[in-house]
This record gives C-alpha cells, sequence and structure tokens, in this order.
C-alpha cells in the first residue's frame, strides 16, 4: 500500500483538522509535539503521511499530486484557482469574504467609480468588481494588515475576511458588501481520486459521519 499525503494549512486549521481526524480514528501522534521543527509526520500504520505548509501552498502541493488531499480555507481555494476537486466543507473556520470601508464609502460602490481596492485577494477582488459588479477597479495587494489601506489613505475600500468584525470595529470600518461565506474545505488530487478512490472515498465518508 502507498502513502496517502495530507497537506495542511499551518496553524488553526490545522489544529481542527487533526481532531476532527482524531475523531475517526486517524492519529498521528509526531504531530503533537508543538516544538518539534519537523515539516512531515508518518503513521506507519495506517500508511499515511501530514506536512505543514503555509495556506496558499496547499492548493499547489495537491494540484501536483505531491499531496493527495490537502485540508485549507475556501478563500485560498477560490484566490489560488488550482486544480483539485473540492470534495467537503468541514464547516469550521467559518467567516465571510467581504468589501469593507468607512460607512462614507458605501456610495462609491453604487456607482461605476474608478475606486481603489486593498487586499490580499486580488483574483477574489477582480472576479467580483470586473464580473459581478462590473465595476473597474484598481487592484492594491497587500500581504496584511489589509484595514489600513482606508484609514491611511492607500485604498478606498478593501476586500478582506471578517470573522468576528472585531478589527473592522476598532478600526472605524463596517461591512459594506458581502462577496461569499468560507469554511475550510477538503480537496483532493484529481489523480489520486482515481487511483486511491477507495480509501479516500472512506476516509470522506467517515468524516461526513462526524460533521
Ligand atoms: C484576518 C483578516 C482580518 C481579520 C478578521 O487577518 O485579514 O484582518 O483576520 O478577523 P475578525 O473579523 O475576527 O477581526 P489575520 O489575523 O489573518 O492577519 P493579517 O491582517 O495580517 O492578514
Amino acid at each position: 500500500m502507498r502513502y496517502l499525503t495530507f497537506a495542511l494549512g499551518k496553524g488553526r486549521l490545522a489544529n481542527k483538522t487533526l481532531e476532527l481526524l482524531e475523531k475517526i480514528g486517524i492519529t498521528c501522534e509526531e504531530m503533537k509535539d508543538k516544538d518539534s521543527r519537523k515539516l512531515i509526520f508518518v503513521n506507519e500504520e495506517l500508511k499515511l503521511k501530514f506536512f505543514l505548509a503555509k495556506g496558499p501552498d496547499v492548493p499547489t502541493y495537491v494540484e501536483y499530486g505531491a499531496a493527495d488531499i490537502g485540508v485549507v480555507g475556501k478563500d485560498t481555494i477560490m484566490e489560488e484557482n488550482r486544480r483539485a476537486y473540492e470534495v467537503l466543507d468541514l464547516g469550521f473556520g467559518k467567516c465571510r469574504m467581504c468589501v469593507c470601508g468607512p460607512a462614507s464609502a458605501k456610495e462609491l460602490l453604487q456607482h461605476h467609480d474608478m475606486i481603489r481596492v486593498a487586499t490580499k485577494y486580488p483574483k477574489i477582488a477582480k472576479d467580483y468588481f470586473y464580473n459581478q459588479k462590473h465595476q473597474t477597479v484598481d487592484i492594491i495587494k497587500l500581504n496584511g494588515s489589509v484595514e489600513l489601506g482606508p484609514i491611511v489613505g492607500l485604498s478606498d475600500v478593501i476586500v478582506d475576511i471578517v470573522e468576528t468584525g472585531s478589527t473592522l470595529r476598532e478600526n472605524g470600518l463596517d461591512v459594506l458588501e458581502e462577496i461569499c461565506p468560507l469554511s475550510a474545505r477538503m480537496i483532493v488530487n484529481q489523480v489520486s481520486m482515481k487511483m486511491e478512490a477507495e480509501r479516500i472515498k472512506n476516509i470522506l465518508q467517515r468524516l461526513k459521519e462526524e460533521l
């Protein structure tokens, strides 16, 4: 039997995923050592491997078959646009992709004015403004703390993830439009889905029963 490899987005999603896998009897003791700098972990008995990667790299590993299965946020799946089957909504990591800004910017979204949009998600922002709203915008890519955009005058609005809304509130910004709901998803390599259909479908079935 060959190894089935899981790529998990580092951080909270990975921890939640490991908790869920544990419920269906898939464990990886090695991975629980928080001080370890190891990147890849093996469960010899079940012939499984797990590795932790930066979220945006997870769909890449899965597309190329370096991982059979990946767990990553829907936002990353949309932004990276890699070839892979999205097979399961894991129900955690729930949040929303939104257009946010000062209340005064709401008006700018009603017309077809050229506005500036700061975001970590240029593809999602472009799809939304160009294809759904038919509004030509100037998209400015940032790598984090995107809420700064309208505050320091870099952009009119932002496209970003809103979970509790506290980052917006504490910075005097509002949700102006909602783009889509998000959560953690399981993705599968297209070839693995055929070659390892039985093992993968069995895992999916057991996960569905836990959700
Ligand atoms: C994310 C997101 C928002 C914040 C939303 O940022 O980009 O800034 O969380 O969460 P809230 O609605 O619960 O306040 P993250 O913490 O990942 O860091 P970043 O700003 O550096 O990207």
